[in-house]
């Protein structure tokens, strides 16, 4: 692996860095309080080329490398992981998806306005009784011909009311198990289809989290994505990506709480010294410093995976467990760091705190990254 990074992932490191500095901050705590969806944010991060980093510029993507992806989610992270949960799910489950398994019809069609932001996608697994075990789907796309007809209830989808196009799994021959699950892309305002109200959450609160209800919704045969039950398939391999993304978030708001901390230990004083000067800080500092540190470079691995063509599956669970452990570590520490200041807004890292527990749950929760793990090395 090179530790060098290219003259183009360092510009775009810069690029979503000075994004981030400059446009998110502002308002960043007004939008966790109000759980405000950060549109114009969202306009922006499209123009700027963060909604398809990785997709081909034929479809209007930035054709750039897993690694720039990381680097620019981790910058974004930093200050707003709302807005990067947004962008991780258009770029790595919807956009990558599409570019890899759709048509040329559904690419032209789709992947053009999802990659400059025009729109934006929905990724929809979950449901009330499938989550880590995501076989279990209960939502069903009855073959009907020259359609499909769907039935069901989605849960938790991020981008629920913002998206404009939802790549939806659903189960069509239950005999044949997951080989029976399809994948299709659904419009929004399709007959039928119902966005339930806004999850009132702990963290990521900018994001907007929604239950989907399908209700006999004709489904064009065209917008099947792959063969005949490919969906678990499609699901399964979106998601080994999508995981590095989640990785890079967390490690995002790991390294947010560690710089917010490294400047509070250097201005606030007690028994006379800053705090920076008091060895228990000191080693907070270090311990934080260490993880996010291993935390990149297992981030960088699976990106450097994934681009290399290399199995990633392991690597990016990997990625995605250590992270999101140290996400929160960091976070809690930067709270204790801040001291009464770190249990109020305005000092951003309670949000953080409250942020980073997500990285644990969704795209797979820390106990699935085990089994991925452990499956992957005892093969
Ligand atoms: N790529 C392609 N195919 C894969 C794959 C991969 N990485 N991993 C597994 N598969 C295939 C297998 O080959 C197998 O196919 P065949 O039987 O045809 O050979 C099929 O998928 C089933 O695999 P398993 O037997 O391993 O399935 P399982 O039932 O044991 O489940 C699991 C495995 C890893 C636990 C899986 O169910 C899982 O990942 N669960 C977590 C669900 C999840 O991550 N949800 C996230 C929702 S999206 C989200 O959360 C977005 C957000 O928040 C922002
Ligand atoms: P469960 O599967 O019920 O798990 C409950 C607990 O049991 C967990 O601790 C879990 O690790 C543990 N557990 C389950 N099975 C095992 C096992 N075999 N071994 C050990 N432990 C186990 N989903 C989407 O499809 N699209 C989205 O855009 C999306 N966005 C989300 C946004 C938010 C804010 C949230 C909260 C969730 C989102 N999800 C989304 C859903 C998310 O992926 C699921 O919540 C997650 O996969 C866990 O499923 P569950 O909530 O049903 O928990």
């Amino acid at each position: 692996m090179d530790f060098q990074f290219t003259e183009e992932q360092l510009a775009v490191q810069a690029a979503a860095r000075d994004f981030a500095q400059s446009e998110l901050w502002a308002g960043v705590i007004e939008r966790d309080e109000h759980q405000k969806f950060p549109a114009e944010q969202v306009k922006k991060m499209g123009e700027l080329g963060f909604l398809g980093m990785m997709v081909s510029p034929e479809y209007g993507g930035g054709g750039m490398d897993t690694v720039s992806y990381v680097l620019a989610m981790e910058e974004i992270s930093k200050v707003d992981a709302s807005c990067s949960v947004i962008m991780s799910v258009n770029n790595s489950l919807v956009c990558w998806g599409l570019e890899k398994y759709g048509t040329e019809e559904q690419k032209q069609k789709y992947l053009t306005k999802l990659t400059t932001g025009e729109q934006i996608g929905a990724f929809c697994l979950s449901e009330p009784e499938a989550g880590s075990d995501a076989t279990m789907q209960r939502t069903t796309a009855e073959d009907k011909g020259d359609y499909y007809l769907l039935n069901g209830t989605k849960n938790w989808i991020t981008n629920g009311s913002s998206a404009s196009v939802y790549l939806v799994i659903a189960q069509t021959n239950p005999e044949l198990k997951h080989r029976g699950i399809n994948a299709f892309i659904v419009e929004k305002g399709a007959p039928g289809f119902v966005i339930g109200p806004k999850e009132n959450k702990l963290g990521i609160r900018g994001s907007d989290t929604h239950s989907l209800m399908f209700t006999d919704v004709k489904v064009p045969k065209e917008n099947r994505i792959g063969e005949d039950g490919f969906g678990f398939k499609f699901a399964m391999s979106v998601l080994a990506g999508g995981r590095i993304g989640i990785a890079a978030q967390a490690l995002g708001i790991a390294s947010g709480s560690l710089e917010l901390s490294l400047k509070y230990a250097k201005e606030r004083k007690a028994f006379g010294v800053e705090i920076a000067k008091h060895q228990a800080i000191q080693f907070k500092l270090a311990d934080m410093a260490t993880n996010i540190d291993a935390a990149r470079l297992l981030c960088l691995q699976a990106a450097h995976d994934k681009d290399q063509h290399l199995d990633y599956a392991k690597s990016g669970a990997m990625a995605k467990l250590f992270a999101s452990k140290v996400a929160m570590d960091s976070a809690v520490e930067a709270v204790q760091i801040h001291g009464g200041y770190g249990f109020v807004k305005e000092f951003h890292v309670e949000r953080f705190m409250r942020d980073a527990k997500i990285t644990q749950i969704y795209e797979g929760t820390s106990e699935i990254q085990k089994i991925v793990i452990s499956r992957e090395i005892l093969k």
